[in-house]
């Protein structure tokens, strides 16, 4: 543990945190998005089988980037890794920009990013901001049909499991916004941060999850109304310790 001076944060945020911003969680009343089943659309056999379907799932959900803003809560994580005195890792499960365009930095997107793209033969990741069609040639190798969303899927390895590990060894508090607590590895790290030691875990959420009870604090509302308020508290905490 560091010292109470400066103590370790950690936040993992899932599609609640964008929520309110307009962008669709993935498992809101009937589970479905945009009228397809999760697996239908997000594992690499889906997009074996159908990838037109697959990519022109992506495109809408990346042009929809456009029609979007950060929240109150994305504008207070930033205020809070930027007063914050010790060490801030923000480890996200979105894949929407609202972080960076709010200003984020200490920033890790765990399930990859709407705006990037890679080539799975020559293995180049590029920044995407237009509609991807399986015509589209990869602009490094020039191979049609091997470009793909750069999101991890069912059944992929998230990105940066190594350091988001590493920060876990040694966090303090513990902060986890948005998310059902339903997709691993990413839904067992506040049990992880705990048999680490992590003392202060909190839990920012509409409703409680099938992880709420690893959590020392709980709290319940919208996260644009809860993040700034607790981004207060934290902030006045490591002042006064
Ligand atoms: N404020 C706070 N929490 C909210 C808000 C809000 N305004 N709106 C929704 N939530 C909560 C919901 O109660 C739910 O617990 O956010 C959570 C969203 O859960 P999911 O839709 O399951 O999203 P997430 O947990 O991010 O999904 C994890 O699953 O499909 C994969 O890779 C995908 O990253 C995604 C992962």
């Amino acid at each position: 543990m560091a010292s109470l001076t400066h103590p370790q944060l950690v936040i993992l945020s899932g599609a609640g945190l964008s929520a309110e911003s307009g962008v669709a969680t993935f498992r809101a009343a009937d589970g479905l998005w945009e009228g397809h089943r999760i697996e239908d659309v997000a594992t690499p056999e889906a997009f074996m089988r159908v990838p037109g379907l697959v990519q022109h799932f992506y495109n809408l959900r990346r042009a929809g980037l456009k029609t979007v803003e950060p929240n109150a809560a994305h504008r207070a994580l930033v205020r809070l890794e930027k007063a914050w005195p010790g060490g801030f890792l923000h480890v996200t499960q979105n894949v929407d920009d609202l972080n960076e365009r709010a200003g984020a930095a200490r920033l890790l997107h765990m399930h990859g990013q709407l705006k990037k793209v890679r080539c799975t033969d020559c293995r180049a990741v590029l920044g995407w901001e237009a509609d991807l069609e399986v015509t589209t040639p990869c602009p490094e190798c020039e191979q049609v049909g091997k470009l793909r969303p750069d999101i991890v899927w069912f059944g992929e390895m998230p990105y940066y499991i190594a350091e988001i590990m590493r920060a876990l060894e040694t966090v303090d508090i513990f902060l986890c916004i948005g998310t059902s607590g339903v997709v691993y590895p990413a839904a067992g790290f506040a049990r992880l941060a705990a048999e680490k030691g992590c003392q202060r875990l909190i839990e920012v959420n509409l409703d409680p999850t099938s992880i709420s009870s690893h959590f020392t604090e709980r709290r319940h509302g919208p996260a644009s109304i809860e993040v700034p308020r607790l981004v207060e508290e934290l902030l006045a905490y490591s002042v006064a310790s």
